[in-house]
């Protein structure tokens, strides 16, 4: 596949990583369209964390490429990339417990020089998740788990992402609160057009807001398919989310 002929927001081909010595991604490829709203789903361990931190740059590529919006950016530090519209809401959702829900967004807008744009980033998420304008003052450390969970989402959105990518999003939550928070990410990709790589183990949730769904195994993309496909197919479901 070649990375830079398509119309992909992101391309990602043959890229490779790990820790040490130790490889964990394997050559991975796949692609999202611009607005689309795409899951990858893996065992535990399979290398999904490992996979969007490379993507962001926190991580170096070992080999292969990153296209994000038409460059390269494979080599690019995270900054110049998040600055470019990537924004990653890692797993567990860790927010500054000792600060605010202001203070908190406002860090997350760190890289945006504009006062004027912080602001209105600010008012953005509030409508977006009005709990949290309610709780604009509120220490993080004292909200619940579903509103800690809308606040690390908010700081992502604080750089106005084009890109956003959510690393288990449900984990630790109630059914009903997975369900409201699914709403909100599909809300944000129908009413921005937010592009949205998010990795969940939630399948039943996660499936009814992705438009495709990539399975990660053994550091490598096995298979591309349709959510309800998968769900509706006992032997792919077996061999791939069982
Ligand atoms: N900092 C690290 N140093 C060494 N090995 C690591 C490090 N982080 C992750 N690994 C290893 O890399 C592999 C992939 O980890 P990763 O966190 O990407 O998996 P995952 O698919 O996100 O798993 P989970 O579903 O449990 O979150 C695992 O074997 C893990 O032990
Ligand atoms: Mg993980």
């Amino acid at each position: 596949m070649s990375a830079l002929l398509d119309h992909q927001l992101l391309s990602v081909d043959a890229v490779s990583t790990g820790y040490h010595k130790k490889i964990v991604l394997d050559g991975v490829t796949f692609h999202v369209g611009e607005g689309e709203r795409v899951a990858v789903v893996g065992r535990n361990g399979a290398g999904k964390s490992t996979l969007l931190q490379t993507l962001l740059g926190v991580l170096p590529a070992w080999g292969g490429q990153i296209v994000y919006l038409g460059s390269d950016v494979t080599h690019r530090p995270p900054q110049e990339r998040v600055r470019s519209g990537m924004a990653l809401v890692p797993q567990g959702g860790r927010v500054f417990a000792n600060l605010t829900v202001r203070e908190n967004l406002e860090l997350g807008a760190y890289v945006v020089r504009d006062p004027g744009a912080v602001a209105r980033a600010r008012s953005l998420v509030y409508e977006t998740f009005p709990r949290l304008g309610e709780r604009a003052a509120q220490r993080a450390g004292t909200l619940s788990g579903g509103e800690r969970q809308m606040l690390a989402i908010g700081r992502a959105l604080m750089v106005r992402p084009k890109l956003l990518m959510l690393d288990e999003p449900s984990s630790g939550l109630a059914p009903i609160v997975v369900r409201e928070l699914m709403e909100k990410i599909h809300g944000l990709s129908a009413s921005l057009g937010t592009t949205i790589l998010m990795v969940e183990q939630n399948v039943r949730e996660a499936f009814k807001i992705v438009e495709r769904v990539y399975v990660l195994k053994l550091g490598k993309i096995v298979l591309e398919e349709q959510p309800d496909v998968l769900l509706r197919d006992d032997r792919l479901r077996k061999a791939y989310l069982g």
